[in-house]
């Protein structure tokens, strides 16, 4: 058939002459990673003093205070991690990121049945749930991993000035909080958490332990943040676990860095600013970063105060 013809006899497409309406579909939201607990002495704040302090490129990281672990989630939430460990003295804090981890979904359950009951109630009961589940205490109940998570997650977020405080027994002592919307299940932050969490070694270890586990995993920079060594008789914020962190333990820390450092290993370390620390550290590259302390024993703020940051490299 001639061409002529043929283009003749073919259709025309037709042009759909009506307005394109674009539909947007929603993406879920997925906040930036952060801690999922509120902890006394959190680096939330510092983190923009602390960054530039931070050797560049990806790390082979290892933070052996972790605590709520601001810093970690920042280093993450940057995509700077090639390896990560983290440890803590306290089982409860570390089981509970071993759960956000790996059974999230399981903890999210239990969660909900927390917020369902504890918002459900007058404040008279709330409060009475509250010492409920602080009084369930896993040394004297069998609980599994999961429900041990979510009991320290809901005490954390429902207790007054929203902490981790611990008496001489290890046994959670804070009072209940009386917030009237406290946020129990925070799903799409315990969601990015538990992104962050994939692939990283979490462990319930003492800071002595950590020049094998450093050597072990191959961990190229460390940062370390003790409970403060307090600045007088009567300022002590170190009652996280159960004990203190003794004057004497602030020196076995000073020796670890020391062997971090005779390991070709980069540690920064903060701490309260005091002569004892600086002593401690002498021969090390000391400086100062400014931090709002917003905790005491009242709840009060206490104003701006220098924290001492200790680095064994310049740059
Ligand atoms: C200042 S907090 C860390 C805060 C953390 N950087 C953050 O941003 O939330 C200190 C942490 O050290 C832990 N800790 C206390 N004594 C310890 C020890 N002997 N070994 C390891 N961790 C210890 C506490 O349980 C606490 O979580």
């Amino acid at each position: 058939m001639p061409a002529a013809v043929r283009s003749r006899a073919t259709p025309r497409p037709q042009i759909d002459k009506r307005p394109v309406h674009l539909r947007v579909v929603p993406q879920p939201h997925v906040p930036r990673p952060a801690p999922f607990l509120k902890w006394v002495g959190g680096k939330s704040k510092l983190l923009p003093a602390l960054r530039p302090l931070m050797p560049n490129g990806k790390l082979r990281y290892a933070e052996p205070f972790l605590g709520g672990g601001a810093v970690f989630f920042d280093l993450s939430a940057e995509q700077r991690l090639e390896h990560a460990l983290l440890c803590d003295v306290s089982r409860d804090l570390v089981g509970a990121c071993r759960v956000v981890r790996d059974e999230l979904p399981a903890l999210l359950a239990r969660l909900n049945v927390h917020e369902a009951h504890y918002l459900s109630e007058n404040e008279e009961n709330r409060a009475l749930y509250f010492y409920a589940v602080r009084n369930r205490h896993p040394a004297d109940f069998a609980m599994d991993d999961v429900e041990r998570a979510a009991r320290m997650l809901f005490l954390n977020r429902t207790c007054f000035n929203g902490l981790w405080r611990e008496n001489r027994a290890g046994r959670f002592n804070a009072p209940h909080g009386r917030y009237p919307n406290p946020g129990i299940v925070q799903a799409d932050k315990l969601h990015a958490a538990s992104a962050a969490l994939q692939g990283v070694d979490v462990r319930q270890a003492d800071f002595r332990a950590l020049p094998e586990l450093v050597q072990d995993q191959r961990v190229a920079f460390v940062y370390l943040d003790p409970p403060y060594h307090p600045l007088s008789a009567t300022s002590s914020f170190n009652a996280y676990s159960g004990g203190q962190f003794s004057g004497k333990a602030q020196a076995e820390l000073a020796d670890v860095c020391r062997r971090l450092d005779r390991l070709g290993v980069r540690f920064l370390m903060s701490n309260s600013d005091c002569g004892y620390v600086r002593d401690l550290y002498r021969g090390f590259e000391i400086g100062t970063i400014r931090a709002a302390r917003s905790i005491n024993c009242k709840g009060e703020s206490r104003g701006d105060i220098d924290e001492v940051v200790v680095r064994n490299y310049a740059d």
